[in-house]
């Protein structure tokens, strides 16, 4: 097959969505595929697409990661490189179909993905609707409350509109901020002091105009993949130190991951159920991982649904994969051939 993997992009997982992308293009090239990687911003028409993205990556998830990725979109509009220009468009036109490995907004949130309808272009992945929900982690959680799926306490604040009070909301401290269309868990803030949560709140409104302010829940991290409406063995995912932030997420060896996580059958089952029912009420065709945390006494909340999650060497969703006897490129082609029925 023809096939575009787009990457990079503008949201704050531009790195990620580099790295995601550039092991999608190696794995489908490895199975016979004219893959070809292509930045969001390769806008030039005639250049040669082949380097358009060369596939080499180096991410460095010590760095300042956010004023670099904020250096490399300047860059990209200063050297005239067009967000979604006519390159990008002819590309996608004349693949089989899109390989999405963007990350975060203008990629994982709806809005590409209503445009390749427009256009007619096939791609991988859930559609606009269901990729603009899950987005919205406060919309998430209103639609997993009306459907049974357990998600932790919260509400979502408008930067200069709402209270940032949290007695108003009978709420109290810790609690968990995190920006409401964030991913990779950039602004993330656990916060136990009042004056944590005055930060916090700075921090995240410095990505986005909206937040989420849910109770903090301790316990262990898990996360499960939907594929074509079943879900994948559970994963455990325990941080050598601190939470599951960019910086574990990204660095190999920061966390210890179990798969299948070891809980009992019981457990087991209810948080694939929860999985599975989470996608649906949030419409999500095709695949999507969703995030857990369980307390001590048992209790399960799903945090969100990720339509696009990493598929970087340290994602969830490939591990899982292969705990099922299905390897990187193996799963790439699945992801592909569910989405184009
Ligand atoms: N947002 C990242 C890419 C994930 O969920 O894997
Ligand atoms: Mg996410």
């Amino acid at each position: 097959m023809k096939i575009v993997v787009l990457a990079a992009g503008t949201s704050t997982e531009r790195e990620v969505s580099i790295v995601s992308g550039t092991e999608v293009c190696k794995a489908l090239r490895s199975r016979g595929h004219q893959a070809i990687l292509v930045d969001v911003f390769f806008g030039k028409e005639g250049a040669d697409p082949a380097t358009a993205f060369d596939g080499d990556y180096d991410v460095d998830v010590e760095a300042a990661y956010i004023s670099s990725f904020n250096a490399q979109v300047k860059d990209a509009v200063a050297s005239g490189r067009e967000f979604f220009g006519p390159g990008v468009i002819e590309l996608c036109k004349a693949a089989d179909v899109v390989f999405m490995a963007l990350h975060g907004a203008n990629g994982e949130d709806g809005r590409v993905q209503a445009y390749f309808d427009l256009c007619g272009i096939p791609y991988t992945g859930t559609g606009y609707l269901s990729s603009a929900m899950a987005m919205d982690k406060g919309i998430t959680k209103k639609i997993f409350r009306t459907s049974g799926v357990p998600t932790p306490r919260g509400v979502e604040l408008k930067k200069g509109k709402d209270s940032m009070n949290l007695a108003d909301y009978n709420m109290e401290l810790p609690v968990v901020v995190k920006t409401c269309c964030g991913g990779s868990s950039v602004g993330v803030y656990i916060t136990k002091t009042p004056e944590e949560y005055e930060e916090a709140l700075k921090g995240a409104f410095s990505y986005e105009d909206e937040v989420v302010v849910e109770e903090y829940i301790e316990g262990r991290e898990f996360s499960v993949g939907v594929v074509d409406g079943k879900a994948y063995p559970i994963i455990e995912i325990a941080p050598v130190e601190g939470f599951y932030d960019y910086k574990n997420k990204y660095s190999a060896g920061a966390t210890i991951d179990t798969c299948p996580a070891v809980l009992t059958e019981e457990q087991t089952r209810q948080m694939q159920t929860y999985a599975e029912a989470g996608c649906k009420a949030l419409a999500v065709e095709g695949y999507a991982r969703l995030d857990f945390l369980m307390k001590e006494d048992g209790s399960m909340y799903c945090l969100e649904a990720n339509t696009l999650p990493g598929m970087t060497p340290t994602s969830l969703l490939p591990q899982e994969a292969a705990v099922l006897g299905i390897d990187y490129a193996q799963l790439c082609e699945k992801l592909i051939e569910i989405s184009m029925r």
